[in-house]
């Protein structure tokens, strides 16, 4: 894993942009996966500043996004497709027909995991994925104990998740009980994985993915095992890693031809 620790938030979104537009130039139809949550949105922020100046063309970039709320109307404006197109599709200017979303709302909830994993698969694989992290190891929303070999199914989501999350929604109740998410199989299988985290919340979170032991746990962990895994993260997520100083020195000599 790369480690990539910046001074601020801010920096991380530049930073995690920059790295993103790359792969795009290199791959004008590249896949990219989604996370939605805070996390990331300050790199949908600059790639769309990107393409609005004309530095960026992302007309035939595809995109699958992580998961999605069970139990709440497409409609709702924290349902993550709402939150997809308000945050990516719109201000990307994303063709809507080439980004999708797990359908929470489906009747068959099994068949919609594994029609998602075939669109996936169909669309030639994610090229990269972004990921957030969870307070608890989550990523995407496969809660601690979920399966390394897991592909898009239901999950329950943890007090810790919903009370974390409450704050888009009007109260912790309405919070939704389960979501659709992709498995850490499915993530794994994307040809490189972007982590970013900010604050404090996360800094546990961050050191036990990073440097504990490889645990269902801390999901996050089973990034250890990708061969292109980037965790970029700003001081405050930094806080707790025992390596912060290496990290550091190594981003600080980094070569030239390995730039983001
Ligand atoms: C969202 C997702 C989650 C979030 C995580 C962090 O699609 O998959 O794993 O990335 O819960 O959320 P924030 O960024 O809101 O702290």
């Amino acid at each position: 894993m790369e480690i990539v620790i910046l001074p601020s938030a801010a920096e991380v979104g530049v930073l995690a942009a920059r790295k993103i537009a790359r792969v795009v130039r290199d791959k004008p139809d590249a896949v990219l996966g989604l996370a939605t949550g805070s996390s990331p949105l300050a790199i949908y922020a600059a790639l769309a500043e990107q393409t609005r100046d004309g530095s960026l063309d992302v007309s035939r970039v595809s995109a699958f996004a992580l998961d999605e709320y069970v139990g709440i109307p497409a409609e709702h404006p924290e349902s993550y497709a709402a939150v997809i197109a308000r945050e990516v599709t719109g201000p990307l200017h994303l063709d809507p027909a080439g980004v999708q979303v797990p359908d929470g709302r489906a009747v068959d909830l099994e068949a919609a995991g594994e029609r998602y994993e075939e669109a996936i698969r169909a669309a030639g694989g994610v090229d990269l994925q972004i990921l957030g992290i969870g307070a608890n190891g989550h990523v995407g929303f496969n809660e601690p104990t979920s399966s390394f070999a897991s592909r898009t199914r239901i999950k329950t989501l943890t007090e810790r998740t919903r009370s974390d999350n409450a704050r888009f929604f009007d109260s912790a109740d309405d919070v939704p009980t389960h979501c659709l998410t992709q498995g850490l199989g499915t993530i794994m299988d994307a040809r490189e994985l972007l982590l970013v985290a900010q604050g404090p919340a996360k800094a546990a979170a961050v050191a036990a993915a990073v440097e504990g032991p490889v645990t269902s746990m801390c999901p996050a962990s089973i990034l250890q095992h990708h061969r292109r895994a980037t965790i970029m993260v700003d001081e405050d997520a930094a806080a707790r890693l025992t390596l912060g100083d290496y990290y550091r020195w190594t981003y600080a000599h980094k070569p030239s031809w390995q730039q983001f």
